[in-house]
C-alpha cells in the first residue's frame, strides 16, 4: 500500500515519515511524482491550503494523500506572517530572508512582547475520506537567531517553557512538542479509529 506526502520539503519529510511507523504503508513524496509541477497555495486559511494540496496530489496519483500547511503566527504582527509564513518577504524567500524580516519587523519589542505561535494543519484524503486535523505550539521569537538544527523560523522560536530554540533542540526534542508532530499525531489517532484495519501494521501481523 502506497501513500503520498504532497511535499518536496525534505525538512518536513523527516518529522512526518516516523509518525507513520505504526501503519503498514509505504510514503512517497511528491519527487516520487515529477509530473506534478508546483502546486499553487491559494486558500486563505492553513486548512484550505492543506487540503488543496492533499486533493490535487489524490486526484493525480490516486493515491491516498497526506498534506500539511503551516503558519507562524506573532501576536503584535496581528497574526503575520501565518499563511503568508513561506513567502513572508516576497515569493522567492529563502528561511534566511524571512527570518531577517521577522526579526527587522519586531524591532526592540521585549520578549513579553515578542509572543507567537507555530500551527500546523494536517489533511488525509482518499477519495471516499477527507480528514483534517491541527496541532500548535505556543512560544516567542528570540531577538537573534540561535542554533542550527531544524528550518525556516526554528532558529528564532523559543516554545513556551524551554531555553532554546527549536534550532538548538535535537530533532527528536522538536518532535516531542512540535506543531506538526502535534497535528499529525493527532491525524494518526483518527486515521487509526478510521481506516480499515488492513493498513495497521499490527493488525498484518
Ligand atoms: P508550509 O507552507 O507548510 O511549507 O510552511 C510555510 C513556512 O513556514 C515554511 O516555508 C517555513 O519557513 C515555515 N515553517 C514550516 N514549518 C516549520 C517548522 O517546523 N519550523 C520552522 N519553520 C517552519
Amino acid at each position: 500500500m502506497k501513500w503520498v506526502v504532497a511535499t518536496h520539503n525534505l525538512d518536513k519529510l523527516q518529522e512526518i515519515l516516523p509518525l507513520f511507523d505504526n501503519f503498514a504503508v509505504q510514503l512517497l513524496s511528491l519527487d516520487a511524482f515529477p509530473e506534478i509541477g508546483p502546486i499553487e497555495e491559494t486558500g486563505t486559511t492553513l486548512e484550505e491550503n492543506a487540503l488543496i494540496k492533499a486533493r490535487m496530489v489524490h486526484s493525480v496519483t490516486g493515491l491516498p494523500t497526506l498534506a500539511d500547511d503551516t503558519g507562524l503566527e506573532v501576536d503584535v504582527l496581528g497574526g503575520e506572517p501565518g499563511v503568508r509564513s513561506a513567502r513572508f518577504s516576497g515569493p522567492d524567500a529563502t528561511y534566511a530572508d524571512n527570518v531577517a524580516l521577522l526579526l527587522e519587523r519586531l524591532g526592540d519589542h521585549p520578549p513579553e512582547a515578542r509572543t507567537a505561535r507555530f500551527r500546523t494543519v494536517a489533511a488525509y484524503v482518499d477519495g471516499s475520506l477527507e480528514q483534517v486535523t491541527e496541532g500548535v505550539v505556543h512560544g516567542s521569537i528570540t531577538r537573534s537567531p540561535h542554533g542550527s538544527g531544524g528550518f525556516g523560523y526554528d532558529s528564532v522560536f523559543r516554545p513556551e517553557g524551554h531555553k532554546d530554540t527549536f534550532a538548538q533542540m535535537s530533532s527528536a526534542n522538536k518532535q516531542l512538542i512540535s506543531h506538526r508532530a502535534r497535528a499529525f499525531g493527532a491525524l494518526v489517532e483518527r486515521l487509526t479509529l478510521t481506516l480499515s484495519s488492513l493498513h495497521q501494521k499490527e493488525a498484518s501481523t
